[in-house]
């Protein structure tokens, strides 16, 4: 499929996902399929004001194209200056984000509040398109509340302004991850404009994905908590929907050679201590369902060094562990 100018070979598309789309995180998904995958959202704001801790956040390798970098914020002026600074990195895309429903966000006027004020909107993504050299793309939620369905509104004025492609995640803000996301929602916005539609939403598996597509029409998929939690997921869903059959599922020896290659990306990235404890969750996530394996993520929760993984997972595979029940 093609945005704007830049052409993706693959339909299935890591979120960005804050915390997690680290650069590490972003290689493990593009290698299992990942067609294109996003950054955490770097905030607009603290590039204008040269905040190294967000700059450090657009990390990006040669090895990783096409990647999307997501900005949020409220203020066209210093969206400006992110998009160009940005672009020093030379990502492929810019993604603005019209839908984080987080508190520390919104409070400040930016993702999904941003869909309370259209005018805010407009002024936001012509400020980004005008001054990027690269696709803009825009990522949304329906509305602020379940009263104020502004997506279509939304996606046509984007269009208009030369956005280059939209995701949409059909809840609205204040359903946050509650209630099923509508996705007739995104057949809606699919008919409507004609830049492609991304569907994003509750997609956890091969036949989740097809239903998706087929339901919807949409160009792509993302995947966000699915993925975070097994970025194989990608070559699972691929090759359900090339060849129509199910890959097998990773053993648990496998899981602990990926959850070790993962560990060690992390803390070639982030350091010992820091890169650990970044891993902690993933762990805890790689390990789900082991046999007897609810004292092994139990202990996975305090690791601090590679060596204590290592250590760990050695200490399972030898059933020293194996007296509890499974879980
Ligand atoms: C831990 C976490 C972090 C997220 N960070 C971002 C983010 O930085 N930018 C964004 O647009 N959405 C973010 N999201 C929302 C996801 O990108 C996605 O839209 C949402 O999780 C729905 O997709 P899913 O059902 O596949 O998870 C985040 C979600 C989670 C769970």
């Amino acid at each position: 499929m093609d945005i704007g100018n830049l052409t993706i070979k693959g339909r299935l598309f890591l979120a960005p996902l804050a915390g997690i789309s680290n650069r590490p995180f972003r290689l493990l998904a593009r290698r299992y399929g990942a067609a294109l995958c996003y950054t955490e959202m770097a905030s607009a704001d603290a590039i204008f004001m040269k905040q190294e801790k967000t700059i450090r956040m657009i990390d990006i390798t040669p090895d990783e194209h096409p990647i999307g970098v997501q900005l949020f914020g409220s203020k066209p002026e210093y969206m400006v200056t992110a998009v160009k600074k940005v672009a020093e990195y030379e990502p492929d895309l810019i993604d603005l984000n019209l839908g984080c429903p987080v508190k520390k966000v919104v409070k400040k006027n930016g993702g999904a509040a941003i869909l309370k004020d259209l005018k805010l909107a407009e002024e936001l993504m012509a400020a980004a398109v005008e001054n990027s050299t690269i696709p803009v793309t825009i990522k949304m939620r329906t509305g602020w509340d379940a009263k104020s369905d502004v997506f279509l509104e939304v996606g046509k004025l984007a269009e208009k302004l030369g956005v280059a492609a939209i995701t949409l995640h059909p809840r609205s803000r204040s359903q946050n991850y509650g209630d099923s996301p509508d996705w007739s929602k995104i057949t809606r916005l699919k008919e409507e404009v004609g830049i492609p539609v991304i569907g994003n939403g509750d997609v956890k598996s091969p036949e989740d994905a097809k239903r998706m597509f087929v339901e919807t029409g949409c160009d792509a998929i993302m995947i966000g908590r699915a993925a975070m939690k097994d970025p194989t997921i990608f070559s699972r869903i691929n090759h359900y929907l090339d060849r129509g059959r199910y890959l097998p599922d990773l053993t648990d020896e496998e899981k602990i050679i990926l959850a070790l290659e993962h560990s060690k990306m992390m803390i070639d990235r982030f350091g010992e201590k820091n890169g650990s404890k970044m891993m902690r969750k993933h762990l805890s996530w790689y390990s789900k369902g082991f046999q007897g394996g609810a004292h092994l993520r139990r202990q996975l929760k305090t690791v601090n060094s590679l060596g204590d993984i290592k250590a760990l997972f050695d200490d399972y595979l030898s059933g020293n562990f194996s007296s509890d029940h499974a879980s």
